[in-house]
């Protein structure tokens, strides 16, 4: 594979694509970034604290969107507007600093956090069109701070509280699923053992030909439950039909979306859906996401925490998150390891 570019920088302004970046044609978009769909259910989380009817109500539209899509979006969800809105200027900022800057907290090389170009999977076949800035944030004995970007100067603090208010939402959100497994509310975050909580903030540049690459290739998360932020720029798709149909997620102001990753799919013995999804770019204007992963510990057990009658279990034996994770990157690497052996 061709080495990753040190930054996109100057590349969004060629003409074409380095072939690096160009997608097989099943794997190119279908459906374009502001093509956009209200497919995907976007739920009111008023009332949610309440108890009685109004809670159950929306407890039963979160369910349906789970075992429907696995993705949804949630509004009213009581996170401050002006920390969402700091947050993203924040981002913002940090990817327009020039390459030396942003290459102060290169990750390649194996650090746990950082910037890179392109995507932390090493080894794959084709490069997506995106820098990231990615740390870990929870378990707080877990934060490196020096992998943290100190430019600009409020980004630690802004972050830190942005996390905390994310790890409240994620896991009242797991406390509806629990509930409707019949489990008691704290199930699901209890079988995430210590959870995990990691952020990475996506952004995309300006593509010379979006037709032919993927801000970032399909995937399942592999954790319990993710929240993502978008600009309104658009680009996240999502499929329900393995790939055949795409639909373009329409961006709301201040709204997130929720994903329930494999961690949550095993879980639930395959009821609520790890929904396949992907970024699209454009030409016309970078994007920016932050995406909020709640995962469980490394050490924690994937196996389903119910079984209802007449199933089986979605797995064989119990794993460990780690191994989980092992077994689906190298999965990932091998289809793209013999895509390109086929080419
Ligand atoms: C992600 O899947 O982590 C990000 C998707 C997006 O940028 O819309
Ligand atoms: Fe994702």
């Amino acid at each position: 594979m061709d080495a990753p570019p040190k930054t996109l920088t100057g590349l969004a302004e060629e003409k074409t694509v380095e072939a690096s970046f160009i997608r097989d044609e099943d794997e190119r978009p279908k459906v374009a970034y502001n093509q956009f769909s209200d497919d995907i259910p976007v739920i009111s989380l008023a009332g949610m604290d309440d108890d009685g009817e109004k809670r159950a109500a929306v407890c039963r539209r979160i369910v349906q969107a789970c075992e429907d899509w696995g993705i949804f979006q949630v509004v009213d969800h009581g996170i401050d507007a002006k920390l969402i809105s700091d947050m993203t200027l924040l981002a913002r900022e940090f990817f327009s600093l020039p390459p030396d800057e942003k290459l102060r907290f290169d990750m390649s090389g194996g650090k746990k956090g950082g910037f890179i170009v392109s995507s932390h999977l090493q080894g794959e076949a084709v490069q997506d069109w995106r820098e990231i800035v990615t740390y870990f944030s929870y378990p707080i004995r877990n934060r490196d701070y020096s992998l943290w970007p100190d430019k600009p100067a409020a980004w630690r603090a802004v972050t830190e509280e942005y996390s905390e208010k994310l790890m409240g939402l994620g896991c009242k959100l797991l406390e509806v699923l629990s509930e409707a497994m019949g489990l008691e509310k704290e199930a699901l975050t209890k079988a995430c053992v210590d959870m995990d909580q990691k952020v990475v903030v996506n952004f995309y540049p300006k593509c010379p030909q979006p037709d032919l690459t993927l801000g970032l290739k399909r995937h399942t998360d592999p954790g319990t439950i993710t929240l993502l932020l978008q600009d309104q720029v658009g680009g996240l798709q999502a499929t329900r039909d393995n790939g055949n149909t795409w639909i373009t997620v329409q961006p709301i102001q201040g709204a997130f979306v929720v994903n329930l990753g494999d961690h949550g799919h095993f879980l639930s013995n395959g009821r609520f859906k790890n929904a396949d999804h992907q970024a699209v770019v454009n030409s016309n204007s970078s994007r920016l996401s932050i995406a909020t992963f709640q995962n469980p510990a490394p050490e924690a057990t994937v196996y389903p925490l119910k079984i209802r009658d007449g199933e089986k279990p979605v797995l064989e034996e119990p794993i460990t998150f780690t191994e989980m994770y092992r077994r689906k990157m190298s999965k990932d690497l091998e289809l793209s390891r013999m895509k390109k052996l086929a080419k």
